[in-house]
């Protein structure tokens, strides 16, 4: 019989485990502020990864960036992920399926988030709102 496929995220270091922690709460106390204040706010993650890896010091999966950040309470309104690399943006598609409010692209971060990212967390949408941006 073949062995299971292994597993194939990102390994991380310790540091990078602190750093999702440290964003994660970061993004969540965000969102709790401007959500009070009724602003339009917006998750940006220009290098988005495919939305998990897999921790050096235990082996196991750690959450990626852009599955903490649709998983902070109160929610953004909208999040904006993009990726180069086609097989971590399918994985991170697989990995949060498909939403009406999460966007994501795959290529250039420098050139997507100029074309197509920012001009639609530009415009004020919604009277009443503001709109503003956390970028992982
Ligand atoms: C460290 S990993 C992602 C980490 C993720 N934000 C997290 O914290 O879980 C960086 C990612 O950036 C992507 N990347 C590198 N250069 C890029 C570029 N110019 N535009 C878009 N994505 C890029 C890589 O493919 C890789 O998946």
């Amino acid at each position: 019989m073949n062995a299971p496929p292994k597993y194939e995220g990102d390994t991380i270091g310790s540091w990078t485990e602190d750093k999702l922690e440290i964003l994660r709460k970061y993004a969540a106390a965000y969102s709790t502020i401007l959500t009070k204040h009724r602003l339009r706010h917006s998750y940006i993650d220009a290098f988005a990864g495919k939305g998990e890896h897999v921790s050096k010091k235990t082996g196991e999966v750690v959450k990626g960036s852009p599955v903490n950040a649709i998983n902070v309470e109160p929610p953004f309104v909208e999040y904006f992920f993009i990726d180069n690399d086609l097989a971590k943006a399918e994985a991170l598609e697989r990995t949060i399926g498909t939403r009406e409010n999460v966007h994501l692209y795959i290529g250039d971060a420098n050139k997507i988030l100029v074309d197509k990212v920012f001009p639609k967390v530009r415009p004020l949408r919604k009277p009443g709102f503001r709109p503003t941006q956390c970028a992982g």
